[in-house]
């Protein structure tokens, strides 16, 4: 039986692209999604088809990440469908429905921002550990969480998500080092910027900002690219490290003078 990693938000974008490629390399999938079953059963249909074994299993988990109720079932499903679980990427997330500057943020979005970016994934990893750590068996698990290089760059445009992401980023060096005596393994996937449905409406501004030398490697990133990093983190071949945090960005986050 293969390795059963669980992906939030797996229906679209990065989450899609870290399905696919956790696939490709021989892994189970739990897809999980909030709304949309038709885009959600179109990642299961990519996985089938990128998969190579005939014992890895893709199945479809319906939860809003943000309500502790559907999170409770999620945890249940997860331990449930494939028999086991040896993995968990927090990537569900969302961005702030309209962009106001920092001094006119809204508290209703900020409040919602911080129960789908910030409470879901610290509060779902909660859950899965102390299930992994009941059955005695947190040896070799592996969380990776994806914030954003918003965890550590200002937007002053949407304040709501660079704070999110910041205690997102705060969350995996708790867990990392909570989880480090029993063996579980903490990474942290820090993406720049990459073309999904989330950036398409800023997809001009960014285009003009590559194109003039914000990011080093001057292109996008691809859900892809997030995906094959996490396939690297589950490898196991990290053994010496934890709480590690990887930029997917092109280098973007390199200071420059
Ligand atoms: N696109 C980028 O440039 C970029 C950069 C850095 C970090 N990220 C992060 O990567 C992650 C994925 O972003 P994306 O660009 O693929 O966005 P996206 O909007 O294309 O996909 C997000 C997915 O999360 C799901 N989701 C949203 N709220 C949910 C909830 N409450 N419960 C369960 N699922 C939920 C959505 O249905 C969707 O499938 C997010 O955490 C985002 O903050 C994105």
């Amino acid at each position: 039986m293969a390795q059963t990693y669980l992906v939030t938000g797996g229906g679209r974008g990065i989450g899609r692209g870290i399905c696919i490629e956790l696939a490709k390399k021989g892994f189970s999938v739990l897809i999980n999604f909030a709304g949309n079953e038709k885009t959600a059963e179109e990642t299961k249909a990519l996985c089938e088809q990128a998969s190579s074994s005939p014992t890895q299993q893709f199945s479809l988990i319906q939860a809003d990440i943000s309500d502790p109720l559907q999170r409770e079932a999620l945890l249940k499903a997860s331990f449930s469908l494939h028999g086991r679980l040896d993995g968990l990427v927090n990537n569900a997330g969302i961005a702030p429905k309209q962009r106001f500057d920092f001094l006119d943020m809204p508290q209703e979005s900020y409040d919602r921002l911080m129960d789908v970016n910030l409470k879901g994934p610290i509060f779902l990893t909660q859950l899965i550990a102390n299930e992994w750590k009941r059955q005695g068996d947190l040896s070799e698990k592996t969380i990776i969480f994806i914030s954003s290089v918003s965890s550590d760059t200002v937007s002053l445009n949407r304040g709501e998500y660079c704070i999110s992401k910041a205690g997102l980023s705060m969350g995996a060096s708790l867990f990392a080092t909570a989880l480090a005596p029993y063996g579980a393994y903490v990474f942290e996937v820090r993406p720049g910027i990459i073309k999904t449905d989330m950036t398409s409406a800023v997809e001009s501004k960014y285009d003009a900002l590559i194109a003039s030398g914000l990011v080093p490697q001057v292109r996008w990133g691809t859900a892809e690219d997030v995906g094959k990093t996490v396939v690297s983190l589950a490898s196991g071949n990290l053994s010496f490290s934890t709480g590690t945090v990887i930029y997917v960005d092109g280098g973007l986050h390199i200071p420059r003078l």
